[in-house]
């Protein structure tokens, strides 16, 4: 249970093996960050899942879904504010709650960031197939973009994308930045243009009955959108490289939310507007069919599924890079090997990790069929969002004189219910998400009891705590 001290965590920032990580991010570019790691497969997928669950109230689902974030948001920005380190949520654990617990919200962020890259990889994949059916007339044969498993040998798209996200993220922070910049904005862009063009062709008939399921139809369409705002909390995980990280962090974090829940909002209330709610079941790219409708053009629908694979890209992009600076603090720690903290003195990124990484998830990506695996994401998500919550309320009691740049309003009631919306979701998700869950969980603690408990910089360095700790 030794916790360690939040001027520790503070001091040690930025201090890797052999090199540290280079303050370069500003305000905007962590934002980017974070809608980077939001805005994906959850708009231009699921969308097509939960229409046919909830009806044109989808948008009402959308801001549901929202408000389960805000409250962790909330969370998330004071503790970024308080805490400005890499690991996150892992590291606000540590601070507050203790080794185990930390060790237990980073395992469950390798879901959050590292098993979800490699899920949404293969999605990337399989929007990079309809784009080639709608450009050229071909797709990727089945055998080299299927795990054994599911009719093939390799996903060689999925692996693709993610090697590409890791040759870029070798250039370290600013470069990385720059080109997760360009993506947002061109998957924003492609949003704004649906919007412009969807606009057109609203029928005013479609938006009625509201909801023809029944609030249980917008609650269910509204579990299954939780999905497309995760990754808000990715520029929690850029701490240690932003330029002013206590002042930009929770305006990022918070930033990167109210804009991606507009856009959410806006493309639902478009969506479901120009194309009747009954028509989403068993369209697979619903807004390149929007596109292609209204316009009676099929080039629009190319269009929107070029920005989809740029955008689902990004997504693999940022939470990758988040996955690796997760993993850099939980190394600093010793509580996972040095080498995930090895930084390269030219550019300043973490290369060994980022390889490591990428290979890990391209691998994962490329052979496992994930299924159920990559359903248990949600709920390590949700942990790691819970955690969150009660460690905002501890360091509140623990150290109330802190130097706090962002404080959640309403204390304690919205970290409380921020906890309580994880805990119901976490609840509603099914038994075998559970079991999937339950085993990762075995893993990941007979890890640390094998080795991280054991290696922990701060279990051999008690003196440190001793003069750190009040
Ligand atoms: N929120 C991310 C997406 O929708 C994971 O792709």
């Amino acid at each position: 249970m030794r916790r360690k001290p939040v001027e520790v965590l503070v001091a040690e920032g930025g201090q890797g093996e052999g090199g540290t990580l280079r303050r370069s991010l500003t305000m905007w570019q962590l934002t980017m960050i974070s809608i980077g790691a939001t805005l994906g497969t959850g708009i231009f997928v699921v969308l097509g899942e939960a229409t046919p669950k909830a009806g044109p109230a989808v948008t009402i689902s959308f801001v549901i879904a929202g408000l389960t974030a805000l409250f962790s948001a909330l969370s998330y920005a004071e503790l970024a504010g308080s805490v400005p380190v890499s690991g996150s949520s892992y590291s606000y654990s540590y601070a507050t709650m203790g080794e185990l617990i930390a060790w237990i919200c980073g395992w469950c962020l390798i879901l959050e960031y590292g098993v979800s890259v490699a899920a949404v990889a293969v999605g990337w994949g399989e929007y990079l197939n309809e784009l080639l059916d709608g450009t050229l007339g071909v797709t990727i044969p089945e055998t080299v973009s299927a795990p054994l498993g599911e009719g093939g040998y390799v996903n060689l798209p999925a692996l693709i994308v993610i090697l590409l996200a890791m040759v870029f993220l070798m250039g370290g922070a600013k470069e990385s930045a720059r080109v997760n910049t360009i993506m947002v904005v061109i998957k924003i862009a492609t949003l704004l243009l649906f919007c412009a063009i969807g606009f057109l062709g609203i029928k005013a008939g479609n938006y009625t009955p509201l909801a023809p399921l029944g609030i249980t139809g917008i609650s269910a369409g509204a579990a299954v959108l939780f999905f497309s705002y995760i990754g808000f909390d990715a520029a929690s995980t850029a701490g240690e490289e932003a330029k002013n990280p206590k002042r930009d962090l929770p305006r990022a974090i918070m930033l990167s939310l109210v804009i991606v829940t507009v856009l959410y909002c806006m493309v639902a209330l478009v969506a479901v507007g120009a194309m009747p709610w009954e028509s989403f079941e068993g369209t697979e790219a619903a807004l390149a069919q929007i596109m292609k409708d209204v316009t009676g053009h099929s080039f629009w629908g190319v269009v929107l599924a070029a920005g989809a694979v740029v955008a689902i890209a990004s997504v693999v992009f940022a939470v990758l890079y988040g996955q690796t600076r997760i993993l850099f603090a939980m190394s600093r720690d010793g509580l996972v090997p040095k080498i995930f903290a090895k930084v390269d003195a030219k550019t300043g990124a973490p290369r060994a990790n980022t390889v490591i990484v990428s290979l890990f998830c391209g691998t994962l990506a490329a052979f496992i069929p994930l299924g159920e695996l990559a359903n248990a994401t949600s709920i390590g998500t949700l942990f790691a969002f819970a955690l969150v919550n009660i460690a905002v309320v501890i360091l509140r009691y623990t150290r109330p004189e802190m130097n706090r740049t962002f404080r959640v309003m309403l204390f304690p009631v919205t970290p409380i219910l921020g906890f309580v919306f994880c805990a119901y979701n976490m609840y509603s998700l099914p038994g075998l998400t559970w079991m999937w869950f339950g085993g990762w969980m075995v893993v990941g603690l007979v890890f640390y009891f094998g080795y991280g408990m054991h290696r922990s910089q701060l279990g051999n360095a008690p003196s440190e705590l001793a003069t750190a700790e009040k």
